[in-house]
């Protein structure tokens, strides 16, 4: 397996992540991850972050009753979850090859971050640590794109003003149509009177279809596709483009 150590735009940038994502609702997405715990879930409370990010999730879920902990590959980020929630652990590591010491009920993975495992063998050796984390009947909750409908020339452009700058924050994916990689294209301006800055960055991105990922995981998980919307809990319509996948452990065969 060839998993990497970090990943640099999350540490040069880690103080500005949160501005980033200030049109990302946490507090609804965190309350859909309990609904779709209460629907499905073992009703333990132990809760499990990959790719926390700044622990926005983390924060939400705590304060619904959640023991939560999180990993991600790069301590700046970790180091801002823990001071937003000092009550939960944080652990540098990737998502391909994580362990935990006490096995989980609810694990989650949020803003497509899965996608970061970058290959379909690292993704498999990501969904089989997940597994091998969690309880029988224990959650995984992800959301995912689905390769064959990615739209090249589309992004999500959004511009701040924070202490004298304006920043402007543009990403999108690209998927040359083979493989089973895509790359997330990634660019922050940063305007000031004097000077912009500009960073730029384009990860490698596992590429899969919401079929091929429902049968990696089917042996293992029973899987439900819903709808990428977390306001209302509605099944996939077979046509959308993202998807939230909600997935129970199986009990031992
Ligand atoms: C788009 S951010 C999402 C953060 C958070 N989940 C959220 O919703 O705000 C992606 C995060 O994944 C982390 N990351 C990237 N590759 C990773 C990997 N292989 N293992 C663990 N974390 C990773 C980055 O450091 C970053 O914090």
């Amino acid at each position: 397996m060839n998993t990497p150590t970090s990943n640099a735009l999350y540490t040069d940038l880690s103080r500005y992540y949160d501005l980033m994502c200030t049109d990302i609702d946490y507090a609804a997405q965190s309350h859909c991850i309990s609904r779709f715990d209460q629907l499905f879930g073992n009703g333990g409370k132990r809760h499990l972050d990959l790719a926390c990010g700044t622990g926005q999730h983390i924060r939400h879920l705590i304060d619904k009753g959640y023991q939560s902990q999180g990993l991600d590959l790069n301590q700046p980020m970790l180091e801002l979850a823990q001071q937003r929630c000092p009550e939960a652990s944080f652990s540098l590591q990737n998502i391909c090859d994580f362990t935990v010491d006490t096995q989980l009920d609810l694990i989650t993975c949020f803003l497509y971050s899965i996608h970061y495992s970058g290959n379909l063998e690292n993704l498999k050796q990501c969904l089989q640590q997940v597994y091998l984390a969690l309880h029988e009947g224990g959650l995984f909750c992800f959301n995912v794109v689905e390769k064959n409908l990615i739209r090249n020339d589309s992004f999500v452009r959004h511009s701040v003003h924070h202490e004298g700058s304006e920043f402007t924050f543009q990403s999108g994916w690209y998927y040359s149509g083979k493989g089973d990689t895509q790359a997330l294209k990634l660019s922050v301006d940063r305007k000031t009177q004097d000077a912009t800055h500009v960073w730029h960055d384009e990860h490698p991105m596992v590429a899969i279809s919401f079929a091929e990922l429902t049968a990696l995981l089917e042996p293992q998980f029973d899987v439900h596709l819903f709808e990428h919307n977390y306001d209302t809990l509605q099944p996939w319509n077979g046509e959308s483009g993202n998807a939230l996948f909600v997935c129970v452990k199986r009990p031992l065969a």
